[in-house]
């Protein structure tokens, strides 16, 4: 069969020759796959730099899609395969990780939306036990995840949404998608901490997509500024495209009522995410979401990965 298959970590996949999936076991199914998103997640497994990479090669990247079983079912598959994943003719999925979807659904978008949509979902619901209501800061908001939490936030009843990002013509797109107030990050440190001070003090709860030092620099800020400190904060740390470490100063822990959990591959466990897998699925596929998906064909996922075009777009591969 056909695959998107890397056997350098330097180089893009690309459209190759790669052997049938093997004879599925206990609860695997092989699908046809229809769609495969290529999520930024799946740039970092492609070039062996995520986290849960094993270095094992030649490898198929993909590590969501949508396929059809046997029965001629469309399933959303979760995968957790370090060699064959969903960017193939067919792949092997677990079928407890797979979410039947309902009749009319539109691989494509649900290829494109589930991944991003994730990260935000689970932060507020499986980490941050966020409530209807409840306001929330999103920092990154103008990258690729940070934009659909702005939209996730809001359909999960987000009173106010206050976006915070440096990019100033996507915050203020993040405004037309439902933020209440923006943020810049292009200025000075003092400048940033006043911002938040103003706009962002009272939150419930801060997705965090970027850390590094401006994550020292907001929360302490925000923790200072908060009119009432005994109200619960709860710090989501999701990214970390600022910096891998941030330098808390003791104080913040102690002078507000802060909870700082991260959320992530391994603090969110697949129970809670298949837990979370239908209602996701079940907006994604009503059209809640604002998507834009781009489908690239399987014979063309080289140039999926490194045209620069595509580098922002919500890209699938359909195989
Ligand atoms: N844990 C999870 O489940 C999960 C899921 C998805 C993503 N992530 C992580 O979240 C992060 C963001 O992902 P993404 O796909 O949204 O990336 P992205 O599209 O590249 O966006 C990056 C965002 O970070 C901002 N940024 C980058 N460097 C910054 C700095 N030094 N100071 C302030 N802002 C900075 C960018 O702002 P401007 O564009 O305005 O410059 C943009 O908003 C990554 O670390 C990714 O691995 C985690």
């Amino acid at each position: 069969m056909k695959a998107a298959v890397v056997t350098d970590f330097s180089q893009p996949p690309r459209c190759a020759d790669f052997p049938e999936p093997a004879a599925p076991s206990g609860g695997e199914l092989v699908v046809d796959v229809l769609a495969a998103g290529l999520h930024r997640r799946v740039r970092s497994q492609a070039d062996g730099s995520h986290y849960t990479s094993t270095g094992t090669l030649p490898m198929v990247p993909g590590v969501d899609g949508v396929g059809r079983d046997a029965e001629g079912r469309l399933r959303y598959f979760v995968l957790d395969e370090p060699v064959l994943g969903a960017m193939a003719e067919r792949t092997v999925i677990d079928a407890r990780r797979s979410v039947v979807l309902p009749a009319g659904a539109d691989p494509v978008a649900v290829a494109a939306a589930v991944n991003p949509v994730m990260s935000s979902w689970l932060a507020l619901r499986a980490r941050a036990a966020f409530q209807p209501g409840q306001s929330v800061l999103i920092i990154g908001a103008t990258g690729s995840a940070g934009r659909m939490a702005v939209q996730v936030a809001r359909h999960l009843g987000a009173g106010r949404v206050v976006v915070a990002g440096r990019n100033s013509e996507r915050l203020a797109r993040a405004v037309q998608a439902g933020a209440q107030a923006s943020i810049s990050l292009l200025g000075t440190d003092d400048e940033i901490a006043a911002a938040v001070a103003r706009e962002a003090a009272d939150v419930d709860v801060v997705l965090d997509y970027v850390w590094g030092p401006l994550t020292a620099v907001a929360m302490t800020a925000l923790v200072t500024a908060r009119p009432d400190r005994s109200r619960p904060l709860t710090w989501v740390e999701i990214g970390s495209v600022g910096g891998a470490s941030a330098a808390i100063p003791s104080a913040a822990l102690r002078q507000a009522r802060l909870t700082l959990v991260g959320s992530g591959q391994g603090s969110v466990g697949v129970r809670e995410i298949l837990g979370e897998l239908p209602a996701m699925i079940d907006a994604v596929s009503s059209g809640a979401f604002a998507i834009d998906a781009v489908r690239v064909p399987l014979a063309d996922v080289e140039r999926a990965f490194v045209d620069p075009a595509l580098a922002d777009a919500r890209v699938v591969i359909v195989p």
